[in-house]
Formats: C-alpha cells, sequence, structure tokens
C-alpha cells in the first residue's frame, strides 16, 4: 500500500472552497486505490499574515519541509492592507518563496479543450483546427522573477530625484539545459515537438537560451524542435493553437503565455499545474496548484470552478507519488463530468443543449461520483 504525506494549503479567496472538492476527490481514490494520504492544513498568504503573521508561517514551512508534496489553493488578495510591504505580500513572500526554496524549476501547464468545451473556447471553430492540447514547460526559479539586483531607487536625472526600477534577467546554461530536458522528456509521452519561445532578436537571454535548446535537442533526435520569438509565438496562439504540443518557455515569457493558452482552453478553472524539482530517490517533490488565482469577487459563493484544483491533485499523484492509474481515473470521471454537462458558471453557455449550470460543490460532488 503506498502512502504519502501531503500538506495542504489552501490559501486566499477561492482557494478553501475549490481546495475542499479536491480533497473530498482525494478521499475517494484513497479508497478506490488503497492508499492512504495523509493530508495535513496549514495557512499560507493572507490566511497566513492572519493566523501568524507572515505569509508563510514557519510551522506551514517546517510541515512543507516534511512532507512529499505540496497541495496549493491560491494566495494573494490586491485589495488588502496596502501598508504591508510587497516584499512581505503573499505573491513573494509565500509563493515564490516556496518555489525557490524547494528548487521548483520545472512548471508544467497542461491546456486541454476538452470536445464538449469547443463553445467556451473564443476562437471560431475552423480556428480551433483538430483542438487546443498544449504542455506548457516554464522554467519557475530563474529569470526576472528572481535575478539580483531587483529594486526601486532613487537617482538624480536631469537634476531632479526620480524613482528607478530595476529587474535583472538571467540565465546560466545548466538552467536553461535542465528546463530544456523536462520539455524534450515531456515531448517524447506526447506528439514529439517542442516549441522553444526566446526573445533571440533582442535580448543576451534569447541568444543564450536558444543556443542551448539547440545543442541540446541533438539528444533528442526523435523530437522535433522549433524556435519561435515570443511575440510570434503570442499571435500563433490565437491564429493556429493546433500546431503546438510542447511550449517550451522562460520563466516571464512562460506566465504570460500560460494564461493566453489556458483562455484557448475555454477558462482559467480548468488549468491545472505541477512544479517540480529534481528527482532524488524515485521521489520528486512537488508543489501543486491551480493557474487561475485567488478570483475575489467570486470567493466565498460557491461558484468557483473546482476542476484546476482537481486536476492539480491528480498530476500530484502521477508525478509525487507514481499513482498514474488513479491520476488518469481522476482525469478521466472530470471528462466524463463535462460530457454529462455539469457546468459553473465559467463554463456555462445557455446556447448549449443538455447542460445545467451548478456550485462549486455540486460539480466535485459529480466528480466524485463518476470515480
Ligand atoms: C502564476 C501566477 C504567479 C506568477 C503570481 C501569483 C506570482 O501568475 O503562477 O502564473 O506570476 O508566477
Ligand atoms: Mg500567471
Amino acid at each position: 500500500m503506498t502512502s504519502g504525506d501531503i500538506a495542504v494549503l489552501s490559501g486566499d479567496g477561492i482557494g478553501p472552497e475549490v481546495m475542499r472538492e479536491a480533497v473530498k476527490i482525494l478521499r475517494v481514490i484513497e479508497k478506490k486505490f488503497s492508499v492512504a494520504l495523509r493530508l495535513t492544513e496549514a495557512p499560507v498568504g493572507w490566511a497566513g499574515i492572519d493566523a501568524a503573521g507572515r505569509a508563510l508561517p514557519e510551522a506551514t514551512l517546517a510541515l512543507c519541509k516534511k512532507s512529499h508534496a505540496i497541495l496549493f489553493g491560491s494566495v494573494g488578495l490586491p485589495d488588502r492592507d496596502p501598508t504591508i510591504p510587497k516584499e512581505e505580500r503573499p505573491e513573494r513572500a509565500a509563493l515564490l518563496r516556496l518555489r525557490k526554496e524547494f528548487g521548483l524549476f520545472a512548471n508544467l501547464r497542461p491546456v486541454k479543450l476538452p470536445r464538449e468545451l469547443a463553445r467556451a473556447c473564443p476562437l471560431r471553430p475552423e480556428r480551433q483546427g483538430g483542438g487546443v492540447d498544449i504542455l506548457v514547460v516554464r522554467e519557475l526559479t530563474g529569470g526576472l522573477y528572481f535575478g539580483q539586483p531587483k529594486k526601486t531607487e532613487e537617482i538624480t536625472c536631469d537634476g531632479r530625484r526620480v524613482r528607478r526600477a530595476i529587474d535583472t534577467m538571467v540565465y546560466s546554461t545548466p538552467e536553461i539545459e535542465r528546463i530544456a530536458h523536462v520539455a524534450f522528456g515531456a515531448a517524447r509521452l506526447r506528439r514529439k515537438k517542442v516549441t522553444s519561445i526566446d526573445k533571440a532578436n533582442v535580448l543576451e537571454n534569447g541568444v543564450l537560451w536558444r543556443e542551448v535548446v539547440t545543442a541540446l535537442g541533438k539528444q533528442y533526435a526523435d523530437v522535433a524542435l522549433e524556435h519561435l520569438f515570443v511575440d510570434n509565438a503570442a499571435m500563433q496562439l490565437i491564429l493556429k493553437p493546433a500546431q503546438f504540443d510542447v511550449m517550451l518557455c522562460e520563466n516571464m515569457f512562460g506566465d504570460i503565455l500560460s494564461d493566453e493558452a489556458a483562455a484557448l482552453a475555454g477558462s482559467l478553472g480548468l488549468l491545472p499545474s505541477a512544479s517540480l524539482g529534481a528527482t532524488s530517490r524515485e521521489r520528486t517533490f512537488g508543489l501543486y496548484e491551480p493557474a487561475g488565482g485567488t478570483a475575489p469577487d467570486i470567493a466565498g459563493k460557491n461558484l468557483a470552478n473546482p476542476i484546476a484544483q482537481i486536476l492539480s491533485a491528480a498530476l500530484m499523484l502521477r508525478y509525487s507519488f507514481g499513482l498514474d492509474a488513479a491520476a488518469a481515473a481522476i482525469e478521466e470521471a472530470v471528462a466524463r463530468t463535462i460530457a454529462a454537462g455539469f457546468r459553473t458558471g465559467d463554463i456555462f453557455s445557455s446556447k448549449e443543449a443538455n447542460t445545467r449550470q451548478v456550485g462549486s460543490r455540486e460539480i466535485g460532488d459529480a466528480i466524485a461520483a463518476a470515480l
């Protein structure tokens, strides 16, 4: 019997209500697949600030350190307490800190538009081509997010004091190589194509990125490699999304393009993600979170789509616990539930026959029943 320790950090906004549905599903998985998942909840984000004065309380970090994986909700409420400095706000002090602390350099964001949701896709059917099925592989611990110096300073410019902000984009060869390995490895299990994204016509980082990925690509002769400038990639995603299999991106480009790709799949509420570190002794530590954020406008109303959180739990079972069959069972249950017509508000259209709008709880129950 497999067992695992999981730190459950729901966070803010819709985090707790979508997490409740994911936990519901994991409880069904325990029975069905005879696994023991020890789930321990701890506060993070504004919930951490309220409970212990910091976005990532010491006790929460300690729990993560003794767990095999982190199931994460979402953090950050832009309208809360502007007096708290930006370095202590949840986005940086909790989420980015966890990514860095655990060396979670590989962020996988699978974007798939289910056939039944073709209507939720903003593109006309002829543009959807053979369908949207993209894996965004985003570098997560380097680039503009973490490069130093990173600061806002005061300088004298034309005789007056002005403020100047500096962020630094920096990548070393090994950082590019390890994320490229992840992308090529993933492509081998899919349609064997990697599109590497850069800005090699302007940025030093882009030139190095392209050289390193090209050289590494020779080790993967069975995978087709192509390069796109990031601006062109943003356009191609809208014009012809079916051309993409795996998109390999540095941190900032991946942040932007993965939201764009998610919109093609109907809703941000459907997009799970896995943030993985290095594998040691056959175990991969990971943080699993929906890509959608806290959605404060609909929080606490039983309106949020829990599917991204539930699919994130499936990714956790697959990557951190090697429970492929259990992960696939969840993914199939989600697909069956959508096919059966259950829709949260974000993916509901009154023009679609045989569907009905339900709340977070009800769609969670339907997925649990489909399992
Ligand atoms: C994401 C989010 C985060 C990021 C924010 C909340 C810091 O947008 O995971 O894509 O920019 O990485
Ligand atoms: Mg983002």
